[in-house]
């Protein structure tokens, strides 16, 4: 696997993978890698001739009072992980070769309304953070094919919305939520759970599976039936911050006659925030 500081060295050998008829592929991450990822790796290398991975921990996308000083950065393991899965080309940049300008005058991009819901509502900025760091990334990559994991839905939703909004000439696929052996999604952030909370944090799961077999069921009482699930995650000991039935396009809030539904929630533990999601398919 070749490693690339700078954005000059990525495009130089990209280019001429490019001329040579390459389809490139690329898996935008921010390191701290688990299984989850290299599943995305791996659904990259099927499809396309060159994977490139990125890792870069994005100041621009955490608020204030989030953790972007303590995100767990673990380079070293990371680039065993990505050796092993096949990965082709790492790009690490640095704060000054992402952001040259600083982050105060930084160009944004902004995909309005779909951010001001659901994680954007907790996370302020946080979204106009990631759109901009992956337009970065891909004007830098410029790939054919895109893989973002469905576990971050709201991202993937938003990701695929400013691709389709600016014309950007790259296919995003999902990929599957890659989970636990008892279901809990796979997440970078799983590592600030406690010992005592983790046997409970799959309440989350629950929750979406409960709300799922209800609508399967015919019950589409929407606001009752995330007001039992969030009393039972307030039950198990943790706090909400949104479980919320969703338009699976749009995430505007699910109409009785949407088909496509998808349930999401999220909880904070004591030092973590945890999301999930779950998709109906109706039709
Ligand atoms: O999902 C992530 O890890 C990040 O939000 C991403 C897409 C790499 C942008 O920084």
């Amino acid at each position: 696997m070749k490693i690339f500081h700078t954005v000059s060295g990525l495009r130089d050998i990209l280019n001429q993978d490019r001329r040579q008829g390459a389809r490139i592929g690329f898996v935008p991450t921010m390191g701290n890698l688990h299984d989850g990822h290299l599943a995305l790796i791996r659904q990259a290398r099927e499809s396309n001739d060159i994977v490139v991975c990125s890792i870069f921990v994005n100041a621009l996308q955490f608020g204030l009072n989030e953790d972007w000083d303590r995100y767990p950065r673990t380079y070293e393991t990371d680039c065993e992980k990505l050796r092993e899965v096949g990965c082709d080309y790492l790009f690490y940049p640095d704060d000054v070769e992402m952001y040259p300008n600083g982050l105060d005058t930084q160009s944004r991009v902004i995909c309005p309304t779909m951010t001001d819901v659901l994680c954007g509502a907790s996370r302020p900025g946080h979204f106009e953070g990631v759109t901009t760091v992956v337009s970065k990334l891909f004007n830098i990559v410029q790939p054919d094919e895109a893989i973002f994991g469905i576990k971050d839905y709201q991202q993937l939703a938003v990701i695929r919305r400013m691709a389709e909004d600016l014309c950007m000439p790259v296919q995003i696929s999902p990929a599957a939520i890659h989970r636990e052996p008892d279901g809990l999604a796979m997440s970078s952030r799983n590592s600030y759970i406690s010992d005592e909370e983790r046997p409970r944090v799959t309440v989350l799961k629950q929750c979406l599976e409960w709300i799922a077999e209800q609508i399967q069921a015919g019950n589409k009482d929407f606001s009752q039936l995330e007001a039992k699930a969030k009393q039972r995650i307030t039950e198990a000991g943790f706090g909400v911050d949104y479980v919320t039935i969703s338009n699976s396009k749009t995430l505007d809030p699910a109409a009785n006659d949407d088909l496509e539904i998808t349930i999401l929630g999220a909880m904070f533990t004591e030092a973590a925030r945890l999301i999930d999601n779950l998709s109906v398919d109706l039709s």
